[in-house]
C-alpha cells in the first residue's frame, strides 16, 4: 500500500465519496445499512421515516460512497445536535453524571455510518466520516455506538473520538451503547498505514 500522510482519503480508485441526496436514495442506503448492521424489514420501515425526518433538520448533511456504476456502497449522515431531540434526551443524564454534558452543545452528531460488507476495511468509512465532519461548522462531534469492541469503535477511536459515557440503555435496544466525542477536525489516518 502506498504511503498516505495527512488527511488524504485512502478510498479505492473505483469508489467516489461525495454529496449524497439521501432523501432520494434512502431505500438504497437502508439496504446497505441492513447488510452492514443488520435490520429487520420492520426496522427498515421505521428507519425510513426517521431518516426523512432528520433530513428536514437545518444543517443535516449526507455523503455517499458510490461505484463507477453509481451503486451506493456506503453512506454517512449527521446533523447539528439539539438537546430537544430524542437521542439527546436519552444520553444527557449519562453524560451529565460524568461531567460531559456540555458535549451536547455546539456538536455535530453522526447519526449513521455504514459500509457494505464487501467494501469494508478499504478506508471508505474513514473517508465518509472525515469528509462529513470536515465541512461541519461545529467545533466537535458526538455519536453513539454499540458498547463493545467492533470495527466501528476501533475506527472512531483512531479518529480521536473518546468515550463520554458507556452502558447507555436506549429504549427498545437490546444492547447498551457508548457515546463518544471528538474535537474537530478529526485526526488523520495513523502512521502505521504508510
Ligand atoms: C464501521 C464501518 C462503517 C467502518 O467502515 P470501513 O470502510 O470498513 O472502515 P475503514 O476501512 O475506513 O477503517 C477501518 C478501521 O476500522 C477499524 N477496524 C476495522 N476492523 C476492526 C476490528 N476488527 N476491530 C477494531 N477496529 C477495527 C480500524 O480502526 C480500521 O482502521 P485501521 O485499518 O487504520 O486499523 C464498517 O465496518 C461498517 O459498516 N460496520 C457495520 C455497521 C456499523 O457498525 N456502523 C457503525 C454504527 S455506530
Amino acid at each position: 500500500m502506498s504511503s498516505n500522510p495527512g488527511h488524504t482519503p485512502r478510498t479505492p480508485d473505483e469508489i467516489t465519496v461525495g454529496p449524497l441526496d439521501l432523501a432520494a436514495r434512502v431505500d438504497e442506503a437502508l439496504a446497505v445499512q441492513a447488510l452492514a448492521f443488520g435490520l429487520t424489514d420492520e426496522e427498515i420501515d421505521v428507519r425510513h421515516h426517521i431518516v426523512l425526518r432528520h433530513l428536514g433538520v437545518p444543517g443535516a448533511r449526507a455523503l455517499g460512497a458510490t461505484t463507477a456504476e453509481n451503486r451506493l456502497v456506503g453512506f454517512v449522515y449527521g446533523l447539528p445536535n439539539d438537546r430537544a431531540h430524542w437521542w439527546s434526551t436519552v444520553v444527557q443524564p449519562y453524560l451529565r453524571r460524568l461531567g460531559n454534558d456540555e458535549w451536547l452543545d455546539d456538536s455535530f452528531v453522526i447519526t449513521e455510518l455504514h459500509v457494505h460488507p464487501r467494501h469494508q476495511n478499504r478506508g471508505i468509512g474513514r473517508a465518509l466520516i472525515t469528509g462529513l465532519t470536515d465541512a461541519a461548522p461545529q467545533p466537535r462531534s458526538i455519536l453513539s455506538a454499540i458498547d463493545r469492541d467492533s470495527p466501528a469503535r476501533g475506527l472512531y477511536a483512531s479518529l480521536g473520538y473518546r468515550d463520554l459515557a458507556r452502558q447507555i440503555a436506549f429504549p427498545g435496544a437490546p444492547l447498551p451503547y457508548a457515546v463518544m466525542g471528538a474535537t474537530l477536525p478529526l485526526r488523520g489516518p495513523r502512521s502505521h498505514r504508510a
